[in-house]
């Protein structure tokens, strides 16, 4: 059994160690918001908190997240998730909708870390998290807005 909290809860997970912690969340947990896109670390549909730090739960084994904190999209509730949110349903972003816990899960990562991110430092921050709907200026739009709105809320 391999112990960890996830979003905020005790949760035992029974598998073999090397399983991704991706599977783990999705198939052991029923957890899934969180996707699988290549399993390779390159395009961010995975993307979970991992003791507050966006990750690629494609890569990482769930015996390395024993005793420490994830959190998913179904458990992300801080003050940025809640901007980005509003922000994200007022620009209308999602397209086919696939990629965008991955992109929520890593823009809430930005804005904690950054709080009045540039055009480019998102793009930088972001440019793991891959929309084949080709979002990016919706994205880019949201994120900017959702900082706005934690700044005037600050
Ligand atoms: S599924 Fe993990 S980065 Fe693509
Ligand atoms: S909204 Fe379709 S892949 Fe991003």
């Amino acid at each position: 059994m391999i112990e960890f909290t996830v979003n905020g809860q005790a949760r035992s997970v029974d598998a073999s160690p090397d399983t991704p912690l991706l599977w783990a969340i999705r198939d052991h947990l029923q957890l899934t918001g969180t996707k699988f896109g290549c399993g390779i670390a390159a395009c961010g549909a995975c993307t979970v908190h991992l003791d507050g730090n966006a990750v690629r739960s494609c890569q990482i084994p769930v015996s390395s997240v024993a005793g420490s904190h994830v959190t998913t999209i179904e458990g992300l509730h801080t003050r940025e998730a809640q901007a980005l949110r509003a922000a994200w349903v007022q620009h209308q972003v999602p397209q086919c909708g696939y990629c965008q816990s991955g992109q929520i899960m890593s823009a809430s990562a930005l804005l904690k870390q950054n709080p009045a991110p540039s055009d480019s430092d998102i793009d930088a921050f972001m440019a793991g998290n891959i929309c084949r709907c080709g979002t990016y200026p919706r994205i880019r739009a949201a994120i900017h807005d959702a900082a706005q709105t934690l700044a005037t809320e600050a």
